[in-house]
Order: C-alpha cells, then structure tokens, then sequence
C-alpha cells in the first residue's frame, strides 16, 4: 500500500490500495496516526513506544506536493492502472552524448578524487564567461562562482550564507517573495532562519509582480527578494523593461534595506518561446552586486539526474558570499561529482544545438498544450512565455460535484477527483502560493500524443463535471 491520510483511495487492477496523502502529510510520519487504532495511536505518541523524535524544524516540514502527486500516480502505474502524468519539471530528453562524453572521458582518467568545494578553477572559470558572454553580467571571476549538487543545493547554501536564526529580541529576517513561485524557496529560507513574506501576483499581469509593489513590500527587515523567471509554475517570464523597473527600484531602497539582496532564478532561461529574449538582472551596472543569479545544467541541458548547479554575484560582497559558501558546503557534501566538471564545461561551450532542438521542440509542444487547453470549457490562461509549465485557472469548476461523488471545492479536490476518475495527475496549485490556489500545473515535458492523450481525458473530467 502506498500512502497515508484518508482522503479517499483508489484499488488498482491488480487489487492493490493507492491512497492519496497529498497535503497535512509531515517529514515525520505526523499523519500516519489517522489510520491507526486509538489504542496503538495513543501507545506510539507515548514517548517510551515513540522512540527518538525527529526535530520539530524537519519534522514540521511538508513534503513537496509535485512530488507526492507524481508518486501517488507512479504508484497507480505500478498498480496496474492507465495513468497519464503532466507532474515533474524535468525534460524528458536525453543528456546530450558529447557531455556524457566528457564525463566517461574525465572517470577514465581518473578525476575521481575530491577536488575544490565550489568546483575547480577552470569550471568556475567557464561559468563566469558564460554568465558574463551570454547573460551581460559584469565583474565576474571565478571566485565569484560556486558549483553545487544542483541549484536546489545552492540555494540551501546560499539562504543559510543569508539568514540568521533571530537572537532573543532581534528581528527575524525577511524573505520577499512574489506568489506564484517554486516551492522549494519557502522551506530552504525558513530553515535557514527567514520570515517569508509573501506577494500574490494576478495571472492577467502574467503573474508579474509590479515594482511598485515589490518596493513597498521593503522595509528594514528585508533581507532578500527572491525572483523566478522564467517561472515554475506559471510559465510566464519578466521582459527586459520589467527588470530594467524592478532593478530601478531596487536602487531606490537601498538606504531603507542596506543589506538587500535580489536572487534571480534563471534555471529555465534558454526554455523562452515566441521569440523573447531572456534578461538578467544582475547585468544592470548599478545593482549587480547585490543580485545573486542561480542557474543549472538540469533543464536546459537536460541533466536533472547529474546534480550540476551554479549561484553567482559580483564585487567584493560576491567573492566574500562565496568563500562563505564553500565554507559551509565543505560542511555538507564537499564538491559536487569531481569528474562532471569537464561535462559542464563541455555543455556550456558546445551545447548550444542541442539546448535549441530541445527549446524549439518545447515550444511546439507549449502551442499544443495552450490550444488544447484553452478549448476546454471554463479553463482560463494566458500565453505560455517559457519554462515548461502551463498554469490555467480550474476555478470555473469549484462548487461542482463529480461523477463518483466528489466536490470540487480547491484545485486540491479537482486534482484528487481527476487522478481517481479520469487517471489524469496534475499538480495543485496550492503549494504555489495565492493565486495558485485557483489554478493547476501541467507540465509539457512529454511528447505530443500524451499532451492529446492527456488534454482529452481533461476535457472529459471537466465534461462530466455537474
Ligand atoms: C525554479 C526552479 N529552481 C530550481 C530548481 C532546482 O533545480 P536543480 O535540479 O538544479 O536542483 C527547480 C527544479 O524543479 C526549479 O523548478
């Protein structure tokens, strides 16, 4: 049996349970209880049957709900059952065969020793000619590049480089953050020590949040923005004149928020469509050493499973960030995989075919998923700028009651009642931060007849829907 918490099951062909425990499920088992007996409940949380606790800090933490959503249909699959998933964030192509290459080529030779924290010299070095080649940002070094086990890792790194936990009588620092966004952001800053503050952006805005906005939303407090474009889970982006207002502003509060930080989230930048041109913040002269860009070879390059990410910042702030970096990584996992160097590198200076089959072949998919979706009665979105995800608005159908009985009442209820009646796994929006809660993640990493396959038993779930 997979699964928790009671909200409802599926039995797969093969006469195997799949529950569903999407949400309220804890890191430590929290929800487990509701399936218990009274009596062996009451014995577990007794502290002598209980054994050691996990700490409250990871203990309260929720599990990712993309990820369990995928596991849960994973788990229908394995059950027998004809599942159809738009879940995960990650390119369903192949790691290009000449950065494989360099890798085999690099453990041939033997680079399997531990090498630098942060990556060797002329890794860092080639990163820091990318981001300033290609991205326009200036003063970048090597020393101003740190290489971690993907850009999840990071940024773990980097929040925990940022936030202090609050000493007695201090103030907690804040994290800014717009709504809609990834969400990993939340949990990395709130272990690390911040207050997340959050900014619901609207979808007819393209789920941008206004400068204005962003410079009210700074006070003293403020310690760090964090910015995701293109974005998970929106598929929508910042345009150059955004950034160019957003960078503006930054400027403008500076002597309110001496110690503000922007982190830029551009995994997604070669993945734009219709012709637009991904913009860095951190290449605007006047505040580019206090933008922090993160990026990584697991989309672009189609690399998830090779953990390969980068965080960069100019200046002497950025070196000094940096040093503290590879300090605490050296505490953590040491360097990332010594000899997928060489396979960076070669992705960076030769990968540009190849990311453009994969961009364009996105891009056709994104037309597909967008017509297919917007044809279906009460789902609502706009153009699909870039990443891979479509995001449209379900809300039309809150308030209805499905075939077998379930009221749609949140995109969490629409997501359970498609899986179980339609094997259709999409991702609520919830996790996402308002608005998301009206709205549903696809992901288009997948060819053309699932995005039919699949767009078709959405647009019969809606049908059936009264
Ligand atoms: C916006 C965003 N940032 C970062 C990551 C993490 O990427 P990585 O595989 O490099 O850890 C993801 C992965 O889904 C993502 O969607």
């Amino acid at each position: 049996m997979v699964g928790l918490v009671g909200l409802g099951g599926a039995v797969g062909r093969g006469g195997s349970r799949v529950d569903f425990h999407w949400m309220g499920a804890r890191a430590d088992g929290g929800a487990m209880t509701a399936h218990l007996t009274a009596k062996r409940a009451a014995a577990l949380s007794s502290p002598t049957m209980a054994g050691p606790d996990i700490s409250r800090r990871v203990g309260g933490l929720k599990p990712s709900v993309t990820v369990a959503v995928a596991a849960t249909a994973r788990a229908m699959k394995a059950a027998g059952e004809d599942v159809i998933g738009f879940t995960l964030g990650e390119p369903d192509f192949d790691t290009p065969g000449f950065i494989k290459d360099a890798a085999i080529e690099a453990l041939r030779e033997g680079q399997t020793k531990y090498i630098a924290t942060l990556g060797d010299t002329e890794t860092r070095g080639a990163i820091a000619q990318k981001l300033t080649e290609e991205n326009g940002i200036p003063g970048l070094t090597w020393e101003h590049v740190a290489v971690s086990a993907g850009a999840k890792q990071a940024l773990f790194v980097l929040m925990h480089c940022l936030f202090d936990q609050p000493a007695p009588g201090e103030p907690t620092g804040q994290l800014v953050m717009p709504t809609p966004t990834w969400v990993s952001y939340e949990p990395i800053a709130e272990l690390a020590g911040a207050e997340v503050v959050s900014l619901a952006t609207r979808a007819e805005d393209g789920f941008r949040i206004s400068p204005e906005r962003l410079g009210e939303a700074i006070t003293e407090r403020t310690r760090a923005i964090v910015l995701c474009s293109p974005s998970n889970p929106c598929g929508t982006m910042y345009a150059e004149e955004d950034l160019l207002a957003i960078g503006r502003v930054i400027e403008g509060v500076v002597e309110r928020a001496p110690g503000l930080v922007v982190i830029v989230d551009e995994i997604y930048e070669k993945l734009v469509y219709g012709g637009a041109r991904h913009f860095s913040l951190g290449s605007i002269p006047a505040i580019a050493e206090r933008v922090i860009t993160i990026n990584g070879m697991s989309k672009a390059y189609a690399m998830t499973g090779w953990r390969a990410g980068y965080c960069a910042c100019p200046g002497a702030f950025g070196k000094r960030l940096m040093k503290a970096m590879g300090t605490l990584q050296g505490q953590i996992s040491t360097n990332t995989t010594s000899f997928i160097m060489p396979a960076i590198r070669a992705a960076l200076r030769d990968g540009h075919d190849e990311v453009e089959k994969m961009r364009s072949a996105f891009e056709s998919r994104s037309h597909v998923l967008g017509e297919r979706l917007r044809a279906i009665p009460g789902l609502r979105m706009g153009a699909i700028e870039g990443a891979i995800y479509a995001f449209p608005d379900v809300s039309a159908h809150f308030g209805k009651v499905s075939p077998k009985g379930a009221r749609i009442e949140s995109s969490l209820t629409f997501c359970e009642a498609m899986l179980r009646e339609q094997k259709l796994a999409v991702i609520p929006g919830e996790d996402f931060g308002s608005p998301g809660e009206k709205h549903v993640r696809l992901s288009f990493a997948c060819d053309e007849q699932t995005i039919d396959r699949g767009t078709e038993r959405l647009a019969a779930f809606v049908d059936s829907l009264t």
